[in-house]
């Protein structure tokens, strides 16, 4: 990545107004000078999401994330700073190679960046030479890889569009790697090579095939190599070795060949377990097929699927095997707005898409991808599997377990309509499990109101926190853009006079960058890199105090001035309780006489 100076920044926030770009990702209307939405980082039924169009910053009141447009690309793409303000900038138009520099703009954050690129290229040099030793294994006549490959039907067009390799683990790696002027650190930290206890070096793939797993911007960020050998049946050694998760690598945040699935204008995603599977879906034309890679569902993934499509169909292993995980990432995904729908295959004798389009075609699983059931339906499958709906405890079991499942749904007409399904597939009557659900709901509206009152118990703490509102209009003022406010406050408070932690953070920070810019000119949000300081700031940043400027000074000053006075007055009495001299007791009675007054003046 080239380096920019600091100006690229401003000249990108001034480039991207916070309402256009956050209108791309979240339903604004506008509220008065603010735009409101549903928060994009929680789940949540009414707007707390506030954009400001004057400020150009969001913040969300609810979950407190907050921050300006770089910031929220950075939140909402799961990207580093610097990649954000890439983005902006190519949204914008901005030329950025007017702003490249050649020394670094920030040293401790660019030597991180330095790693991560070396890591990203070391990826692609790694991914290159796996992919060449598996394409002149495939040269020879005939060998175990060469095997393997035939008969997991991997053709060269699909083993060149997804890089698929081989690591023999016989050519070391890390002697390849240093010859390319990579440094030990680099290189260890691509996780691609382990270093043992007596300092040798490991490769961490050997006699793998290698999957090159990819971004959403197409870089190799990790790789899984799965083993071939007998040894895989003994289960002597895992099927497959993955990445260590790093810097570039977070297994959460990622969806195997989730970079194919975009490229394509797409209606649904569908969510496979298995490298094997995706591959075998896009190779048969259902380019919209990602992999979870065998672990649950997270929140990271349910916001990247809901930048291209509202609809999941999961098609995991049908062997029932962590099931309960499966539904718990399933349940993720409907909290992030999305619908989900859940692949039968119509055949128990294969256990993965993979091998049910090798087995029955892709015509045929397309047929179960079109009668995919809903969520609702899979759970209550599933609670059926293990009940024998002719015994009564087991009925009974069936009927709350339904009604639970039920009772979760918001739309009348929509848990209607299951419990009509339902009962009807069961061969029920629908009275008793409209009772039970009608129950469930009702518990579930007290939990709502304990919830409610525990939002009042915060607002209330809000109040009873005056204090620290006192101290936040402190750094208001300082941020009021108005020089002789803000020399006001730097002349007469100190960092001491602060209490609250958060915000004597804040301010000692303006304080420090004040030394070395204009902070009237510059962007201070992108200054901060600690993520509590942002939600400190902005909320800070939302307090309107513009026409106040005056008088919150003089309550400040005020307020200083009276703390002090309390401070003495309780000095005084203590010294007075205490053996003193009959001078000093009148001195300090006069100094207390005067102090009562003044505070009596001050009130
Ligand atoms: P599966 O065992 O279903 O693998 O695990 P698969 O993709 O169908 O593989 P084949 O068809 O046997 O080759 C699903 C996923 O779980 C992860 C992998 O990401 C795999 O694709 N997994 C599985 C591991 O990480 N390690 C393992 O040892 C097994
Ligand atoms: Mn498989």
């Amino acid at each position: 990545m080239a380096y920019y100076s600091g100006d690229l920044i401003e000249e990108v926030i001034s480039q991207n107004d916070i309402v256009e770009v956050i209108s791309e990702y979240v339903v604004l209307k506008k509220s008065g000078r603010n735009y409101m939405g549903l928060c994009p980082f929680h789940r949540e039924k009414t707007p707390s999401f506030c954009v400001s169009m004057d400020k150009q910053i969001f913040k969300c009141f609810g979950c407190s994330e907050g921050g300006n447009v770089i910031s929220f690309i950075m939140k909402i793409e799961n990207i580093d700073f610097w990649d954000a303000v890439e983005m902006l900038a190519e949204r914008a138009n901005i030329d950025t190679s007017r702003f490249e520099v050649k020394d670094y703009y920030n040293k401790s954050n660019s030597k991180n960046n330095d790693l991560k690129d070396a890591v990203f290229n070391i990826n692609k040099e790694v991914a290159k030479f796996y992919h060449n030793n598996l394409i002149e294994l495939l040269k020879e006549k005939t060998n175990p890889v060469k095997d393997y490959i035939i008969k997991r039907k991997l053709d060269i067009k699909t083993i060149n569009k997804f890089g698929i390799g081989y690591a023999t683990g016989k050519i070391p790696l890390y002697d390849y790697l240093i010859k390319l002027n990579y440094t030990k650190e680099e290189i260890l930290a691509s996780g691609i090579i382990v270093e043992n206890s007596n300092g040798k070096m490991y490769d961490r793939f050997y006699s793998r095939i290698i999957f090159p797993i990819f971004d959403i911007r197409d870089r190799v960020i990790a790789f899984g190599g799965r083993a071939f050998s007998q040894k895989v049946l003994d289960k002597t050694i895992p099927k497959y070795v993955n990445s260590p998760e790093n810097d570039i690598y977070h297994k959460g945040k990622t969806l195997y060949l989730m970079n194919f699935a975009k490229r394509e204008k797409i209606d649904n995603i569908i969510i496979v377990e298995g490298y094997m599977d995706a591959i075998a879906l896009q190779k048969f034309g259902f380019t919209n097929a990602v992999a979870s890679l065998g672990t649950a569902l997270t929140e990271n993934q349910a916001r990247l699927i809901k930048k291209y499509t509202d609809k999941v169909i999961i098609g995991y292993d049908q062997d029932g095997a962590g099931q309960a995980a499966t539904m718990r990432g399933l349940d993720i995904l409907v909290n992030h707005g999305l619908n989900v729908k859940v692949l039968k295959l119509d055949h128990d004798d294969v256990k993965d898409p993979d091998e049910y389009l090798n087995k029955y075609g892709a015509e045929r699983l397309k047929k179960c991808i079109e009668n995919a059931i809903s969520l609702v339906e899979f759970k209550v499958s599933i609670l059926e599997k293990d009940l024998d709906l002719e015994n009564f405890d087991s009925k009974v079991k069936f009927l709350t377990g339904v009604s639970n499942i039920l009772s979760k749904i918001d739309n009348n007409i929509e848990r209607d309509m299951y419990i009509d399904k339902i009962s009807k597939k069961y061969g029920m009557s629908p009275g008793p499990i409209l009772k039970e659900v009608e129950r469930g709901i009702s518990k579930k509206s007290n939990n709502d109101i304990i919830i409610d009152m525990q939002s009042l118990n915060k607002k209330m703490q809000l109040v009873t926190n005056v204090r620290k509102r006192q101290e936040q209009y402190i750094v208001a003022l300082l941020l009021s853009k108005k020089p002789s406010i803000q020399q006001e406050i730097v002349k007469n408070i100190k960092s001491s006079d602060i209490d609250n932690e958060d915000v004597k953070k804040i301010f000692d920070f303006i304080l420090s960058l004040m030394d070395n810019y204009d902070i009237n000119k510059i962007d201070i949000l992108s200054k901060i890199q600690d993520e509590d300081m942002v939600k400190e700031i902005t909320d800070i940043m939302y307090i309107d105090i513009s026409g106040y400027e005056e008088k919150l000074l003089q309550d400040v000053l005020k307020n200083k001035r009276k703390e002090k006075l309390y401070a003495r007055r309780d000095e005084i009495l203590k010294r007075l309780d205490q053996n003193i001299s009959k001078d000093e007791s009148e001195i300090i009675k006069y100094e207390l006489n005067q102090i009562v007054i003044e505070l009596a003046k001050l009130k």
